[in-house]
């Protein structure tokens, strides 16, 4: 590849996941990248990136390593190291990085801070109230008809929303908040409980460099890990991107009316907000409400997404940083992708790990097909599983049929034992 002097750029990633396999390899693809180091990567990224150990709940490990490496840019991936504020500790030392400060991830660490800013700002989302004890609860349920929504106020992985389908029912999930059973830990100090919003869900995720928010493809996630959307809730089992999952009056829309007010409301608060905005949504029947948000790219979303992005992911990344997003557009292959988890069995719930995968070459060669590695790690010659999900297979195409038999066809060459993914991703848009 053709590499311009002068703009050669090392980047480093934080992270191990899917997310962080499709940053890396579109990264790699740019024409001003000529290393990236992915830290702590895993067993797929190693193929695209130089991998670094870290441990993602040690600030100290992640600092050493950047100014070890000093990149022209380090791109955080997770919300864990945001939360520790490795985005600070970064800035402060002269680097250059993608990713929110910690004040600004408040956004995705904190719900109660989240639905507060949203009403002061007058940002349409689900009726709430916060609550700091079960008495606290007990009232505020009164003004609330069933099904419930539940929330623990802190980072939980997925796991920390409970849909109740009665008012006691909802009381036992806050009590189980509280004193810890149901998250463990030391139990959450606030639980926010939460008007039940039916509707389309979309993900809309923003480049933002604290002024300008510069939409990406819109996504649909399916969070439940059973077919038909059942089952307990997990990270993500699958995810489509089509430009008709929103039109461009309704991005239109979003962007004025809460991706630019929460920019303008968290710069007004002294926390500017720089990195991904997520913006969760449910589309209702009174209008797009504000679910949650994330100050981080979505995991399964970017694999769908970046495999659509035909521009430059560096120079984005790069102009969110100095803020000069306002200057640059994005430009998406037209049609389809989806990206299909493929989990270890017993996910979310318990799981083995150290199962041999196979069939990963013959899977890449079906067209449109690039295969993202989520919980996967490297054992002497062989590729194993190591987490819950392990690995998604993405694919594009003109349309959302063939991407998906795409997919599908290229998740059958694979094998691993235990080895499960839902077969209706995307079921319902095709039925539309
Ligand atoms: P959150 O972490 O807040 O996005 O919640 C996780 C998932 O729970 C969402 O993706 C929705 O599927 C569901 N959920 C959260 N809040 C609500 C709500 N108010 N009404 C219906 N479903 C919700
Ligand atoms: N796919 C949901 C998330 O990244 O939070």
């Amino acid at each position: 590849m053709q590499r311009c002097k002068g703009f050669a750029m090392k980047v480093l990633v934080i992270g191990s996941g899917g997310r962080e396999h499709a940053l890396a390899w579109a990264l790699a693809r740019s024409k001003r990248v000529t290393e990236v180091v992915c830290a702590p990567g895993n067993g797929g990224i190693a193929q695209v990136a130089r991998l670094a150990p870290v441990v993602l709940s040690d600030l100290d490990s992640m600092v050493e390593l950047a100014l070890r490496e000093q990149p022209a840019m380090v791109v955080v991936g997770p919300e864990l190291p945001l939360a520790l504020g490795l985005v600070d500790a970064l800035t402060e030392r002269g680097l250059r990085v993608f990713g929110p400060t910690q004040a600004a991830a408040m956004l995705e660490t904190s719900k109660s801070f989240a639905k507060r800013f949203l009403q002061r700002h007058q940002i349409p989302t689900a009726n709430y109230a916060v609550c700091t004890s079960a008495a606290d609860v007990e009232k505020a349920l009164e003004l609330f008809h069933a099904p419930i929504v539940v929330k623990a106020d802190g980072l939980a992985a997925g796991k920390g929303v409970v849909i109740c389908q009665t008012r006691r029912a909802a009381l036992e999930a806050a009590q189980g908040l509280f004193s810890g059973e149901l998250l463990g830990a030391d139990g959450e100090r606030q639980v926010v409980v939460e008007e039940f919003l039916t509707g389309d869900e979309v993900s809309f995720l923003c480049l933002c460099d604290g002024k300008t928010a510069l939409p990406l493809a819109a996504a649909q996630d399916h969070k439940r890990i059973g077919e038909g959307d059942t089952g307990p809730n997990t990270g993500g089992m699958g995810v489509y991107s089509t430009d008709s999952i929103l039109d461009a009056e309704m991005r239109q829309w979003l962007v004025r009316h809460v991706a630019e007010p929460t920019l303008r409301g968290m710069a007004a608060e002294g926390a500017p907000f720089q990195g991904v905005l997520y913006i969760g949504l449910m589309m209702t029947p009174r209008g797009p409400q504000v679910l949650e948000f994330n100050a981080r790219f979505g995991d399964p979303e970017t694999q769908a997404i970046l495999a659509r992005l035909e521009s430059d992911l560096a120079d984005a990344l790069d102009a969110a940083i100095d803020g000069r997003l306002a200057g640059i557009t994005l430009r998406w292959k037209p049609g389809a992708s989806v990206c299909v988890i493929a989990s270890s069995g017993g996910y979310p719930g318990s799981y083995e790990t150290g199962k041999p995968i196979h069939g990963l070459d013959e899977a890449a060669r079906v067209e449109g097909v690039v295969v993202f590695h989520s919980g996967t790690s490297r054992r002497a010659s062989e590729l194993v599983t190591s987490g819950g999900r392990v690995l998604g297979v993405t694919a594009t195409a003109g349309d959302l049929r063939e991407a998906l038999s795409r997919a599908y066809e290229a998740m059958s060459r694979i094998q691993f034992d235990g080895i499960y993914f839902r077969r209706d991703i995307a079921h319902r848009a095709l039925g539309k």
